[in-house]
């Protein structure tokens, strides 16, 4: 079945902020935000990459070069972003990944790197974007799956996403004072780039490994970047307002059909 996208401009005015958003997830989740009237910053370290990405997304999207892992880089991202557009409404801090790595193989340098993008990344990127997050934002932070999941050798992938949603319910309070929302997103089975940059994956892996893993999805098929763009655009949105602390699962159902998952 074709991706239905949300078509009413719901989120007109808003400025919004996408963390790795040159490919998979975050640049189908700054089509969906753009689609529905956003103002999207896409961000990411490769600078060729994120103007391109920017340019192909139209001329709402903005495409900056940044490492969320350093904040020097994101307080010239805030900068820009108040210079150019006063405040941000919506963060979907997205950048990030993993693949598997076996237990005894695992290294000082892959440890680092896992926390450091998917949990430092986005502690970082929410924490230098509060001072120009307007009161009554909306902050989304993408999870993943497998923290419901014993995966063998994504143990560490998958803390870090634990810890993802973890933050989500904490700063929930914390910003409760600013009538900031928070919650988390929770992609199933989405291939993309990353199947190939991060897990490198062949093509042909990542197809075989699509039509193996459809039995156990109950609507059939695998995840799109924008099925979770969509599910973004809901919570950033007004028809989220009563809506914060969640994990919005979409998997196409696939952690709700299996005992011992959530
Ligand atoms: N795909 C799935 O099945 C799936 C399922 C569950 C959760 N997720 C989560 O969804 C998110 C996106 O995954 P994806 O599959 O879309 O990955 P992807 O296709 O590999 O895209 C990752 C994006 O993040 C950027 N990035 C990586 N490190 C960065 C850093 N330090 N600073 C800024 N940007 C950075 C990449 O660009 P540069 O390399 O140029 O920086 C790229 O734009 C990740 O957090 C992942 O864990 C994915």
């Amino acid at each position: 079945m074709e991706n239905v996208k949300l078509t009413s401009k719901v989120l007109e005015g808003r400025v919004a902020l996408v963390t790795g958003g040159s490919a998979g997830i975050g640049y189908g989740t700054a089509k969906r935000l753009a689609e529905a009237g956003a103002f999207v910053y896409i961000v990411s370290r490769r600078q060729e990459q994120i103007e391109q990405a920017a340019v192909q997304l139209g001329s709402s999207v903005r495409g900056i070069a940044v490492d969320v892992t350093k904040k020097e880089d994101l307080e010239r991202l805030a900068e820009t972003i108040l210079k150019e557009h006063g405040a941000l409404d919506i963060v979907f801090a997205n950048a990030g990944g993993g693949r598997a790595i076996p237990f005894d193989e695992l290294t000082e340098g892959d440890i680092d790197h896992l926390l450091g993008v998917n949990i430092k990344g986005v502690i970082l990127t929410i924490q230098t974007m509060l001072p120009i997050l307007k009161d009554g934002a909306s902050v989304i932070l993408n999870a993943s799956i497998t923290a419901d999941m014993g995966l063998p050798g994504f143990a560490v992938y998958a803390s870090t996403k634990a810890a993802v949603r973890s933050l989500a319910r904490s700063w929930t309070t914390d910003l409760k004072h600013r009538g900031i929302r928070v919650n988390s997103v929770s992609p199933g089975v989405v291939p993309t780039e990353g199947y190939r940059t991060e897990q490198y994956m062949t093509d042909e892996q990542v197809a075989d490994y699509a039509d193996r893993v459809i039995s156990e999805i109950p609507v059939g098929r695998v995840g799109t970047p924008e099925d979770i763009g969509d599910a973004v655009v809901f919570l950033a949105s007004e028809a989220s307002s009563f809506i914060t602390g969640i994990d919005l699962v979409v998997d196409g159902g696939q952690t709700r059909v299996y005992a011992g998952n959530n």
